[in-house]
């Protein structure tokens, strides 16, 4: 079999970038190990900003995110009894969409089921072959049946644990990592949310989130230990303590009501460079991990993919390399700046473990400062919404 563009992975980086190559007339496969089931049952974040709302617009997936989504204008931080609401409109000019990342997915899904689109669900030990030649190759079996797709290109879209990036050699590599020593216990509930917009707060127990999938739909997390048992976690003990932690007057109106869904995430800051080697591209979580405090991981991924597609239809449309030659470079300015908010955000609002009080002191007057001054709110809103593209 051959394929112009070969897509190791079918999240959401997979996904779109096979939607937008086709829809230019580029000849794409997906490779996906597990099968449709697994991958709508992922529950992931569900925040997305303007430049992501966009991509699914051009892609024509926006009709049922447009009906159903919710739109934040402002977003809060509560610490030391204290609340403060950032204006993200009136500061950044921009809003924020609440749309749930698994909606994502399944838009993605029937709309490529509908294109008849190549997707191998199921393809069993993806091997990448050949990419610093100019026939790379995926080898994989399916239900015990060998096969070869012979590419132009191989995007590697398979996530954090995917074979792709371990394709690129060691000596090559250069990783850069910050492992939190905390993970977050997130439930989602079928309750109205406790508040129109987020709160992020910053409480001695430990951080808190109040976040949402829609008006019915609600989702909080819990700072906790990284090796803590959701188990251990009856909805009980989660709401009682949700309710210490929250803002007095937000804890007497918060709805509790019976869990979906419980699990324990790390929180992890990583990015692996360079995102090209020969032939093959990384994206999304391939490439890059974010701690989820300022919800960049789809958008990031959204990101890679946007400058990714520019880049092959370039050098198939137009003869042109320089894009392709830059794709690295041109992801990782903006990625860089993501991963140092999503870091930034998380310092300011978790409790750390081994915190020395003077760190401690210096957490307070930030958010003191951030509280007093309109240039920190700005720096704020405008990372939180979503930095520029380069074009
Ligand atoms: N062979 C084939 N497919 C693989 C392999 C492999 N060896 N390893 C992983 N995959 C698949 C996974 O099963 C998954 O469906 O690659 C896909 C990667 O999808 P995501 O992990 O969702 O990564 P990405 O598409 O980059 O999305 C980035 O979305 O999923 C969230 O947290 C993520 O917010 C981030 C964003
Ligand atoms: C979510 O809705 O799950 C969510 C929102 C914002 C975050 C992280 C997660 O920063």
């Amino acid at each position: 079999m051959r394929t112009q563009v070969g897509i190791v992975g079918a999240g959401p980086s997979g996904l779109i970038l096979a939607s937008l190559l086709n829809r230019a007339g580029i000849d794409t496969v997906v490779l996906e190990r597990r099968d449709p089931e697994y991958l709508l049952s992922r529950i992931r974040a569900g925040l997305l900003e303007q430049g992501t709302v966009d991509m699914l617009d051009e892609i024509g997936v926006g009709a049922r995110m447009h009906r159903e989504r919710l739109i934040h204008e402002g977003v809060e931080l509560a610490f030391d009894g204290r609340r403060l609401h950032v204006d993200l409109k009136k500061l950044s000019g921009k809003v924020v969409t609440i749309y749930g990342q698994s909606e994502i997915q399944k838009d993605l899904m029937d709309a490529h089921k509908a294109a008849g689109s190549a997707i191998v669900y199921e393809a069993e030990d993806v091997s990448i072959h050949g990419i610093t030649g100019d026939k790379p190759s995926l080898r994989y079996t399916r239900h015990g049946k060998p096969h070869e797709l012979t590419c132009d290109f191989i995007a590697g879209c398979d996530g954090f644990h995917g074979v792709s990036r371990q394709t690129i050699p060691q000596d090559v590599l250069r990783i850069y990592e910050r492992v939190y020593p905390f993970g977050w216990l997130g439930i989602l509930s079928d309750t109205p949310p406790v508040n129109p917009e987020l709160i992020y707060c910053n409480h001695e127990r430990g951080f808190a989130l109040c976040t949402m999938r829609s008006n019915t739909r609600s989702r909080y997390y819990l700072q906790v230990a990284v090796d803590e048992d959701p188990e251990d976690w009856s909805d009980e003990r989660f709401w009682t303590e949700l309710k210490r932690r929250l803002p007095s007057d937000v804890a007497d109106r918060l709805v509790t009501g019976p869990s979906i869904e419980k699990s324990v995430a790390p929180l992890r800051s990583f990015v692996a460079e360079p995102m090209r080697y020969g032939r093959l591209f990384l994206a999304g979580d391939a490439a890059h991990i974010v701690p989820p405090t300022g919800a960049k991981g789809l958008n990031l991924a959204v990101s890679d993919i946007r400058y990714l597609s520019r880049a092959l239809i370039a050098h198939y449309k137009e003869k042109r390399a320089d894009l392709l030659d830059r794709y690295s470079e041109d992801c990782l300015a903006r990625i860089w700046k993501a991963q140092r908010f999503s870091w930034w955000m998380t310092n300011l609002t978790h409790r750390f473990p081994e915190a020395l009080p003077f760190e401690r002191r210096a957490q307070q007057a930030e958010l003191a400062y951030i509280e007093s001054s309109v240039a920190a709110q700005t720096a704020l809103a405008e990372n939180y919404v979503g930095l520029p593209f380069k074009d």
